[in-house]
């Protein structure tokens, strides 16, 4: 299991403005954590898909950013939340270009190939949360029974 160090910054997505905040926090924290700039570009990407999702289908929401820690490594991690309409079948909208509007649907699928950790948290009539982590050095997955 990883360290929390807290919920460093949470940052509203409720406008395209708010979206280049979104983008330019991430690029500054990855920085700051030591992320090489190809790894920063990465997250920014993911998470600027993601803030994306939150606004155009959930309707506005918010960013989470914490800086984790697990032996000896440092780690962003991030959780994209609305109050929207939820995704009622995660598997197909996580399926390479699947969009229920007039996108490309790669943007979740993209987003969970760019970053170490994705987990989507979603139901109809519940919102969504998409929590997403990187890690500058991605620590070795602990042995079972350890
Ligand atoms: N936060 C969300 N709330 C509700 N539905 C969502 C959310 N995020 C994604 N979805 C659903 O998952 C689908 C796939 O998302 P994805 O980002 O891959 O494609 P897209 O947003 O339609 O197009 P784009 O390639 O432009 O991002 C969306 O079309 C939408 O139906
Ligand atoms: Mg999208």
């Amino acid at each position: 299991m990883h360290t929390a160090a807290g919920v460093e910054a949470c940052l509203p997505i409720r406008s395209d403005m708010d979206l280049v905040w979104v983008r330019q926090h991430v690029r500054q924290a990855a920085a700051r954590l030591g992320f090489g700039l190809v790894d920063q570009t990465k997250l920014v990407t993911a998470a600027s898909e993601l803030a994306r999702n939150t606004l155009v289908h959930g309707g506005g929401g918010q960013m989470a950013a914490q800086h984790v820690s697990s032996r000896g490594s440092q780690g962003l991690r991030l959780a994209f939340s609305d109050e929207g309409p939820g995704i009622a079948d995660l598997e197909l909208a996580l399926s390479d270009g699947y969009t229920s509007g007039g996108g490309l649907g790669m943007g979740l699928s993209g987003a969970r190939r760019l970053v170490h950790d994705f987990e989507i948290d979603s139901a109809p009539g519940s919102g969504t949360t998409v929590r997403v982590t990187c890690w500058v050095v991605r620590p070795p997955r602990p042995r079972e029974g350890v």
